[in-house]
């Protein structure tokens, strides 16, 4: 039961001694405050907070339906729900009763069984409605108060994912910068040497110099392509070249697929596209980078193909790799954010990110099959990922 007997409390007004008794009587187990007169129920809904009245209508001085109306006149007491109990019981008398405002009436002598049922059904009715315009008032605070919410957590896993691809991403400037930095050391090294024994010669100082030179303008090429992919002022809605695209993604990540003896296949289909550069490039980053987790544990032949075509009005790039695909009843977890299945190495952050970049902010989406593919007359299985951008002509 929604009321609670002790504590809802019933103004009881009949004029007759009587009815008073036998309605107390079937009232018995609730808070019920009596009343013979009309202006005394005034005075007394004044000092209490009822949540129910029960309203006499043929009464000396003043009338129920007098009494009626101050009640709903009054902005204390106009939401308290009224019950007219009457000896009338003619069709007019009970609309004019429901005209005032009342939301029921009982004609006497009451069925006791009546009576108790529709006090117990209007003490619930009230609470719920009370509970409703409490609900309404807080509607707009509960709300702001999730939004906000909302907004702390997707702005913590904004810069999680950051920091990740940052991550990431010094982890691919250490590798490309390990080949030209030992090259560096060996030309130095081998200048000083040679300086010591008196054998050094015009020539060796020339082609270390130029050796030592290149391999610094690569240094500071690689921190340039770093750079402009963090570069804030660079993520604006611009015309791209789809095999520019994937082929600056490939760059930010190719020295660490090369030293693990990845085979890359491109299968492009070029095309420019109106997109966020840097956006996109997060995301291929983020669907090469899990397809060479994977790619890696296999002793056999490691492949990740990246296609790209025209379909309809939309454009697809698909990364394909064969390390066996992602059981069924997974492809929908994977794009929540934190499922990982590398336990500390991962953050299960980056298809989460790639997700909502594709459907937020690149108006696309993003899809996922496992896919059983021929290639070079083997026979292969992996996960695809298919990014759709549309083409806006
Ligand atoms: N190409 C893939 N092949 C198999 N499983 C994959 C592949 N890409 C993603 N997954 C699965 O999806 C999970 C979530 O990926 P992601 O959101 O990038 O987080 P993380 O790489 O940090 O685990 C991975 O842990 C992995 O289990
Ligand atoms: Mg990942």
């Amino acid at each position: 039961m929604d009321y609670d007997k002790d504590a809802n409390k019933i103004l009881l007004v009949d004029d007759n001694p009587k009815n008073l008794q036998v309605a107390m009587n079937i009232l018995k187990d609730f808070n019920v405050i009596y009343s013979t007169s009309g202006e005394n129920a005034l005075s007394l809904v004044e000092e209490n907070d009822f949540d129910l009245i029960l309203l006499d209508i043929v009464m000396p001085n003043m009338s129920g339906y007098e009494v009626c109306e101050k009640l709903k006149a009054n902005e204390k007491t106009k939401e308290i729900p009224i019950i007219f109990l009457t000896v009338k019981d003619e069709e007019k008398d009970i609309i004019e009763g429901l005209d005032k405002g009342a939301v029921d009436y009982l004609t006497k002598p009451f069925y006791p069984q009546v009576l108790l049922k529709r006090v117990q059904l209007h003490l619930k009715l009230a609470s719920s409605l009370k509970k409703l315009k409490d609900m309404n008032e807080h509607l707009n605070e509960i709300i702001d108060k999730k939004v906000e919410e909302i907004t702390k957590k997707e702005n913590i896993i904004v810069r999680q994912s950051k920091l990740a691809t940052m991550g990431e991403m010094i982890g691919n400037i250490a590798h490309q910068w390990r080949q030209p930095l030992s090259s560096i050391t060996t030309v130095s090294s081998g200048i000083l040497l040679k300086k010591d024994f008196d054998k050094l010669t015009d020539d060796d100082i020339i082609s270390g110099m130029n050796m030592i030179n290149s391999s610094a303008k690569y240094l500071s090429q690689t921190i340039d392509d770093f750079k402009s992919f963090y570069d804030p002022k660079r993520n604006k809605f611009k015309n791209i070249d789809i095999s520019e695209t994937i082929d600056k993604s490939l760059k930010l990540v190719k020295a660490q697929f090369s030293a693990k003896e990845i085979i890359l296949v491109k299968n492009l289909e070029n095309i420019k596209i109106t997109s966020l550069e840097n956006e996109l490039i997060q995301v291929l980053i983020n669907l090469l980078n899990n397809a060479r987790d994977e790619v890696i544990k296999l002793k056999t032949k490691r492949l990740i193909l990246i296609n790209s075509y025209k379909q309809d009005d939309s454009f697809n790039i698909e990364i394909i790799d064969n390390a066996g695909g992602i059981k069924e009843e997974l492809h929908k977890k994977i794009f929540d954010a934190y499922f990982t299945t590398k336990e500390e190495k991962g953050t299960g952050i980056g298809l989460y990110m790639s997700k909502e970049i594709m459907q937020k902010l690149l108006d696309g989406d993003i899809k996922v099959e496992n896919s059983t593919y021929k290639f070079e007359n083997e026979e292969f299985t992996g996960a695809k990922f298919t990014l759709k951008l549309p083409l806006i002509f």
